[in-house]
């Protein structure tokens, strides 16, 4: 009977693609579940990489949605959502974490009287010049169903008083991760790829628009990765590459000995990566978390974090501060991952239940 209730999952962007990974199977036994690509992310290394290796089936519709200023994008994105939901006619609306996908398809749903569920509501950065803290804001306060990663995600929902229902269901990516964990400390490929030695090694990302779009910032977060005492494997996404060879910084980045830069990377190799490396140095904020998780330090390169319970547990807020970064990388940093569950269920479990008597 379940099988009779429509989910839509709307994605686009890489961190979405690995949360449905771990959750299509889950719905797919319950519900009749289709997936929707707005297309914010095109580049096959960038989304269907990530749609093959972990296992996701095709989206029924990909909305090739791509580029452009946010604005535009999100608009265009609302449009075609609006015209999705009408056709498919789905119980329920699921959105992932914090980009311009998940407001698009959280506003298109609300707005034609569909429920909608928040995969990783309640996260926030109190900084609200981040494009993300907007997408993230907004959809909590039009969502039906809100499931927080977190203890503090929770709280964050209850002190904005968000008018939908709130569920504790742990960490998805984790869940994740850990069934990859083999393949994941087992593929050495990336490491013997690029030459590095185990523990010997730093893996660097950067995509915030804060770093990218600032060129002061910019060329700080390059001055850090070619000072760095150790080999920085730096996989480049397609915003960084651009605004690098804006402001003019690329060159002395490739030139730089110790600096390998690279495409971006896929699922398992950059877990790899980041399983065997001395610590991450990035903006993103799964990756800060599945470093931990993989008990690699992490060097945040911000100054603060939605993820604050891994503050003190081996993640550094370092902020663009290359002296810090120098200081921490000398000394042996120790790592202690949270529990990522909630008791014995999993994350995907609570999540169904959830849906479930939420629909029923
Ligand atoms: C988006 C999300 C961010 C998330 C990140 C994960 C928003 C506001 N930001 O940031 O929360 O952490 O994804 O990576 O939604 N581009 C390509 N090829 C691609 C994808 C993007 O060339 O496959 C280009 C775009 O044309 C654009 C730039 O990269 O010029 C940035 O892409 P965009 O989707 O706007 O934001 P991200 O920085 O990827």
């Amino acid at each position: 009977m379940q099988k009779h209730r429509k989910l839509i999952s709307i994605v686009g962007a890489r961190p979405q693609f690995v949360k449905l990974a771990a959750l299509h199977e889950p719905l797919r036994q319950r519900f009749h579940h289709v997936i929707v690509h707005t297309g914010q992310h095109y580049d096959t290394n960038m989304s269907g990489v990530f749609f093959k290796s972990l296992g996701i089936p095709k989206a029924t519709v990909n909305l090739g949605i791509g580029g452009g200023s946010h604005g535009a994008m999100t608009g265009r994105m609302l449009g075609a959502i609006e015209r999705v939901i009408a056709q498919q006619k789905p119980d329920l609306i699921l959105v992932y974490g914090d980009t311009n996908s998940t407001l698009a398809g959280a506003l298109a749903a609300s707005k034609m009287g569909v429920s909608v569920a928040h995969i990783e509501a309640g996260m926030r950065s109190f900084v609200k010049q981040m494009p993300e803290e907007i997408n993230r804001r907004l959809t909590d306060h039009i969502s039906d169903l809100l499931l927080c990663s977190t203890a503090a995600a929770v709280k964050n929902c209850r002190s904005e008083k968000v008018m939908g229902e709130v569920v504790h269901c742990g960490d998805l990516m984790y869940e994740l991760l850990h069934s990859h964990r083999d393949q994941i400390k087992n593929n050495r490929a990336v490491l013997t790829r690029h030459d590095l030695k185990p523990g010997e090694y730093l893996l660097a990302t950067v995509h915030r628009a804060a770093n990218t779009d600032s060129q002061e910032n910019l060329s700080a977060i390059v001055d850090i990765l070619c000072e760095a005492q150790w080999p920085v494997l730096f996989p480049v996404h397609p915003r960084t590459r651009k605004m690098l060879r804006v402001h003019g910084l690329y060159r002395r980045l490739s030139r730089a000995e110790n600096v390998t830069v690279t495409e971006p990377m896929s699922y398992h190799d950059t877990l790899a990566a980041t399983a065997h490396a001395r610590a991450v140095l990035t903006d993103s904020g799964g990756l800060q978390k599945e470093a931990i998780f993989l008990r690699t330090p992490v060097l945040t390169l911000r100054r603060e974090t939605e993820w604050v319970e891994l503050v003190g547990r081996g993640n550094h807020l370092v902020g663009l501060d290359g002296g810090r970064v120098r200081r921490l990388l000398k000394r042996k940093l120790r790592v202690t991952p949270p529990a990522y569950r909630i008791g014995r269920r999993k994350p995907s479990e609570i999540i169904v239940a959830a849906i479930t008597r939420f629909l029923f």
